[in-house]
């Protein structure tokens, strides 16, 4: 049989593998609350416009209700020869009103339906990303604040630089991520704008008002080029973009984890709950969580690329290539949100080795930065000068397996005689990471300040980023 939304000029229907190719209901039945609603708008505009008479409206509407409750319960049978969600609701809504039900495409196409099924799924996402990354920054700038002080080695090429507190690593995520809900709110703003009503591709001729569309599906206009609107998908784009970046940040927080879990690191422990055994080494407690946060940002990149090249030297208007940009980001924006929620669960739980942490920091000769700076501020040296003197330090105490601060006052002046008693207290990790109060640094009271200032941010109505 022939398709019967299409079906006119076509003696016999398609061939297996063509319906196969074609269905896209196996994965866009998800967008069935997005259509439904978008037909909802559309079908009282029609009436609206004197387009539709008002009896044709009702049943349409209540039609419409019908299907999506059935949809909601679960009761729908979605049939892979109707192809797409847009086709199986109009084929059940003319199963429950008749004839009429045709009247609701009128002045509408698939193409400017599902851009404006799409736009309204990414938005929703969009949304509930933002505030699933507020609570991860909540999660961050709590344990920055109860750990504001504790002392860790911050790390430049993996190699001990200079001593950092703990509270400071997480608050730097904290940016990051403020930095990642501009993008996704950037990407939300610059979406919404309603296709619907551009028809196949170059409007209608029925006295549409796509404004009042535009506005009943909460977008702040309708969008201007009736060409653009069903060929875009720069909002599927842009927020995947937005979405890897996020995902990169967390697989770096993640890789941190794995490896700060480590027997051989051994600077936090993570929670039961977010740990799993091995079948064979009773021993372990592997940070499988942490290693798929660190993963997943492989989908989301992937979509993300995936998509592009799709999009890559497509033609105007609509090509059914488009279809593809579903899976791809339903899937990456899901395990976005996956990864966000399992980062906030584990950082929750951590418990950072403030004992390990604290002997790290000094390691390394982590505080040489701050014996140059002293002999910079007490001898006026300058500071390429100061650091050849503090090489030299760190050569003779290396030399002999000690730290800095094991080396005697008179093994000290062999490299620069005017250093006195009061180097020893820079040395220490704790007064180094005091003394670095420049807006910015690492000192406990500058990690004070900014933990509380991002915690009071986030409790205020706005939730601002
Ligand atoms: N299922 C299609 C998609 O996802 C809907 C649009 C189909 N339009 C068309 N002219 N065949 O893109």
């Amino acid at each position: 049989m022939s398709n019967r939304m299409w079906g006119g000029r076509f003696a016999s229907g398609p061939a297996e593998i063509m319906e196969e190719i074609n269905a896209s209901i196996g994965f866009d039945k998800r967008l069935a609350p997005q259509d439904i609603r978008g037909s909802l708008a559309h079908v009282a505009m029609l009436g609206k416009s004197g387009i539709l008479p008002s009896a044709d409206v009702a049943a349409i509407e209540d039609g419409l209700k019908t299907v999506r409750a059935e949809i909601e319960g679960g009761g729908f049978v979605f049939k892979r020869e109707l192809e797409d969600i847009h086709m199986s609701v109009e084929s059940r809504l003319t199963e429950i009103v008749g004839p009429t039900a045709g009247r609701l495409h009128t002045a509408r196409s698939r193409n400017d339906q599902v851009a404006t099924d799409m736009k309204l799924w990414v938005r929703d996402t969009l949304d509930s990303l933002d505030e699933q990354a507020a609570g991860l920054q909540r999660a961050l700038a709590e344990k920055a604040l109860a750990h504001a002080a504790t002392v860790m080695p911050g790390f430049t090429h993996l190699q001990s630089a200079q001593p950092v507190t703990f509270g400071h690593h997480c608050l730097a995520y904290v940016e990051m991520l403020a930095r990642d809900r501009g993008r996704f709110r950037d990407a939300r703003a610059r979406l919404n704008e309603c296709p619907l009503g551009a028809a196949a591709l170059a409007g209608t001729s029925f006295p549409i008002d796509r404004h009042a569309t535009a506005q009943a599906l909460g977008f702040d206009r309708p969008t201007a080029n009736s060409l653009d609107s069903v060929a875009d998908r720069d909002f599927a784009l842009e927020s995947l973009s937005a979405a890897s970046i996020c995902a990169v940040h967390l697989s770096r927080f993640a890789e941190e984890l794995v490896v700060w879990t480590s027997a051989q690191f051994n600077f936090v422990r993570l929670s039961d709950g977010y740990t799993t055994g091995s079948s064979i080494m009773p021993q372990k407690r592997n940070p499988d969580a942490a290693e798929l946060v660190r993963a997943k940002s492989g989908r989301v990149i992937g979509a993300l690329t995936g998509l592009l090249i799709v999009m890559k030297g497509l033609p105007l208007a609509y090509s059914k290539d488009m279809q593809e940009d579903k899976e791809g980001t339903f899937d990456a924006l899901q395990a976005l949100s996956l990864c966000l929620a399992a980062m906030t669960g584990m950082v929750r739980d951590l418990k950072p080795n403030a004992d390990v942490l604290a002997r790290a920091a000094g390691s390394g000769y982590a505080t040489a930065t701050d014996l140059a700076d002293w002999l910079v501020r007490e001898l006026g040296l300058p500071f390429r000068e100061a650091h050849h003197v503090t090489g030299r330090l760190v050569g003779a105490a290396s030399a002999r397996d000690i730290g800095l601060e094991e080396l005697s006052l008179s093994e000290m002046q062999e490299a620069e005689p005017r250093i006195t008693d009061a180097v020893y207290a820079v040395l220490g990790v704790e007064n180094s990471v005091s003394s670095r109060t420049s807006y910015g640094g690492t000192a406990p009271d500058n990690v004070r300040t900014q933990a509380t200032r991002w915690l009071a941010l986030l409790d205020a109505p706005s939730g601002a980023a």
